[in-house]
Formats: structure tokens, C-alpha cells, sequence
């Protein structure tokens, strides 16, 4: 078990736009590391008992922000693990600020035009139900990039999971 602990930082987590691979990548990444794991939008569901659209459509956006506000702060908190955080979870700034002080932070990367193309039927994210082109990814996308560059290592994902994963353990080692 990599022993993240032994680092200035502790956490490995992964930020990113919606359908960036962040989950995928990450849960690989803990079974390859023999690390603990976390998805803070299953945690959110766990915890609300119901599904992210679900929780968007019956409270709306700023009650789920509220929510994944907290989730984030609590699951920041534990030491040696590896997060994916939902897409918008770094609008907050004390998310931020947490990430900074105790996370490796690994922004994964994808062409816009890439993004369109996998969530333009996605029905399972609320804010890209009705996305009619790429201007709508665009728009997010915006106003989030200037968070998700504050990342210690970006790596582009080519959704070649093992020459990505390669990519990140190259960089861990490094540390
Ligand atoms: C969101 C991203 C989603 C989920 C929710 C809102 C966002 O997570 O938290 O639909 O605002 O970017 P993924 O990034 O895992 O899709």
C-alpha cells in the first residue's frame, strides 16, 4: 500500500469537467495503489438518499452545492485516499483551500468537442439535460477552468486509461 501519508500532502484527488473520466480513472487508480476510494457524488446520494437529479429536481442546484459542499469538506478530511470530486465541486473555496492543503490535486483534461460528444445524451447530470452544442459545455467549462488549472499535475485524457494512469504513478513518484 503506497503510503501517501509519508508525503507533505496526503489525499489524491481527482477534479475535471462532467464526463472527464475522473471516477473511472480514479477507482483504477486506488485498486492499482491498494488505496482507500471515494466518489463524493455517491457519498451525496447515500447521504440524501436519493439520485443527483433527483436531489436537483425536488431542492435545486444551490441546495445540492450546499450538500456537496459538506460531503467534500468531510471526505477532504481523511488522510491517504483517493477523491474524484463531482465537476462543480471546486467552485467552492473552501474546497478549494482544503484541496491545497492537503491534496495532490490531478485535473484530467478533454477537449470540449470530446466532452459534447459523450454528454450529449447523458440523462443522469441535471445541468446538461437539455444541451443542444458544444456552446453549452462551453459556457460551464468557462467559467470553471481557471479552478480546475490550479491542479498540481494536469494530464490530458486520451481515454487510454493505462497510458494515463502511467502518466499520473510517473508523477507521484516524482514527489
Ligand atoms: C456536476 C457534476 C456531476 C454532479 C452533478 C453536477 C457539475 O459530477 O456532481 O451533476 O456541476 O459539474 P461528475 O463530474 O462526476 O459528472
Amino acid at each position: 500500500m503506497l503510503n501517501l501519508i509519508k508525503n507533505e500532502k496526503k489525499n489524491i484527488i481527482f477534479i475535471g469537467f462532467m464526463g472527464a473520466g475522473k471516477s473511472l480513472i480514479a477507482r483504477e487508480m486506488s485498486k492499482n495503489l491498494s488505496i482507500n476510494y471515494y466518489d463524493t457524488d455517491y457519498e451525496i446520494e447515500k447521504k440524501e438518499g436519493l439520485s443527483i437529479n433527483n436531489i436537483f429536481s425536488k431542492y435545486g442546484e444551490k441546495y445540492f452545492r450546499k450538500i456537496e459542499e459538506k460531503i467534500c469538506l468531510k471526505i477532504l478530511k481523511n488522510k491517504n485516499c483517493i477523491v474524484s470530486l463531482g465537476g462543480g465541486s471546486i467552485l467552492s473555496k473552501k474546497v478549494r483551500s482544503l484541496i491545497k492543503q492537503n491534496s495532490i490535486s490531478i485535473y484530467l483534461k478533454v477537449e470540449n468537442e470530446t466532452l459534447f460528444k459523450r454528454l450529449y445524451n447523458s440523462r443522469k447530470r441535471p445541468l446538461l439535460k437539455n444541451i443542444t452544442d458544444i456552446n453549452d459545455i462551453k459556457t460551464i467549462y468557462e467559467e470553471r477552468k481557471k479552478y480546475y488549472e490550479l491542479a498540481d499535475f494536469i494530464v490530458e485524457n486520451n481515454f487510454k486509461k493505462n497510458d494515463v494512469i502511467k502518466e499520473i504513478k510517473n508523477y507521484l513518484k516524482i514527489l
